[in-house]
């Protein structure tokens, strides 16, 4: 049995989360649209990634759902969404009754390809959701560019993406719109779910932070009073989760160098393994490795993707088929199933996760790289 049977997991909350934590309980100002820590972590949020507006919410689905509703999606639209990715990029369509319409991902990054979404663009379509998954830069130039032409608005789904950078700059100010995930397993957390939309439209930002909250806002001309101007949802964030994700916000930088060393020694480690493509870094971009994906090349006497992660996690190695199943191909999408995607499907059979997460010492990553060189070149 291996040494490492038991790699350590993540998340890893640190004294200081804790202790913030504590912090807000004690203050007994727990939730409420005003609240001063929430608005302390929005601000946090805004100025790491550059953007005028942070609206925290309860989780990173919500956000893409208050995304898509400050566009004021609804049925009779389409929204074209990447069909590699995780489904909270696409299901909050389906709540606003609109239609997700999927494109195809390019080989290399994995993210939304601009051709296909310029393929698939009609006078329905109201947005583009561009998903930085992995922790690798979309391509927001391009699809900035494919957007603009047709007039229509592009979301950047970065709930994977906190430290991902393009030209220099954080991810979250190319779009329109930008989505958070606070999720525990994410690159930071707000104590196990959480998430925020960022924007630089000031419209938008208002419009997000009513519908987060039942839709109510200040009445113009009776001052003290609030109404609801329109239905809206209760996606607040609360106080504890804010204070622990200021305090994880703090470690940010941290936490993303340390990912992208794990990465560097994963690669230093795999280079050269027969049959395996290992992870790039678009030109010109900062990827945040949230994931570290390799590509198990099909060849003659290699194993498939999905025996070499079987026997990977027989060995105690707990590595995950990166999205065995593209969403138009699932039961929830099933309209969808006839849609032809090449690329997505071909790597839905051939990516796999690795361990990377910054918990794991040099030892435990060199025993990954040393198994999963065994496994897919015996
Ligand atoms: C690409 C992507 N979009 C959206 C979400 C939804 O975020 P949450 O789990 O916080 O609702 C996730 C979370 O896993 C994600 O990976």
């Amino acid at each position: 049995m291996s040494a490492f049977q038991d790699l350590p997991r993540w998340p890893q909350l640190a004294d200081n989360d804790i202790e913030a934590a504590v912090a807000a309980l004690r203050s007994n100002r727990l939730a409420g649209s005003g609240n001063s820590t929430v608005q302390d972590f929005e601000s946090a949020l805004a100025a790491g990634q550059g953007v005028e507006h942070a609206v925290a919410v309860s989780t990173g689905t919500a956000a893409v759902h208050l995304a898509l509703h400050a566009l004021d999606v609804g049925p009779g639209d389409e929204v074209i969404v990447p069909t590699h990715t995780f489904i909270g990029s696409a299901s909050p369509v389906t709540y606003l009754g609109a239609r997700p319409v999927f494109a195809d991902v390019t080989p290399d990054t994995h993210c939304l390809d601009p051709d296909s979404v310029k393929a698939l663009l009609t006078e329905r379509t109201k947005a583009i959701v561009a998903v930085h998954i992995n922790g690798c830069a979309a391509d927001m130039e391009a699809l900035s560019a494919v957007g603009a032409a047709a007039g229509v608005p592009v979301i950047e789904d970065m709930a994977q993406a906190l430290g991902t950078r393009s030209g220099g700059r954080p991810v979250g100010g190319f779009g329109d719109l930008a989505c958070v995930s606070l999720f525990e397993q994410k690159v930071i957390t707000s104590g196990g779910e959480g998430g925020a939309v960022l924007t630089n439209n000031p419209g938008y930002a208002e419009r997000l932070r009513r519908l987060r909250s039942h839709g109510e806002g200040p009445i113009k001309g009776r001052p003290g009073l609030i109404w609801a101007h329109e239905v809206g949802y209760n996606y607040r964030l609360t106080s504890v989760q804010a204070a622990i994700g200021l305090a994880q916000h703090a470690r940010l930088q941290e936490l993303v160098e340390a990912r992208r060393h794990n990465a560097a020694r994963l690669s230093e480690r795999l280079a050269g393994v027969d049959g395996l493509e290992l992870p790039v870094e678009p030109a010109g971009t900062t990827h945040a490795f949230w994931k570290y994906v390799v590509r198990v090349v099909p060849g003659e006497g290699r194993p498939p993707a999905a025996e070499i992660a079987a026997t990977l996690r027989s060995r105690g190695v707990p590595v995950l088929l990166r999205y065995p199943f593209p969403l138009h191909k699932q039961p929830a999408f099933a309209e969808h199933q006839g849609v032809s995607l090449p690329v997505a499907e071909r790597l839905s059979q051939e990516l796999l996760a690795l361990p990377s997460h910054p918990g794991l010492v040099e030892g435990h990553l060199d025993h990954v790289a040393d198994e999963v060189r065994r496994a897919v070149a015996p």
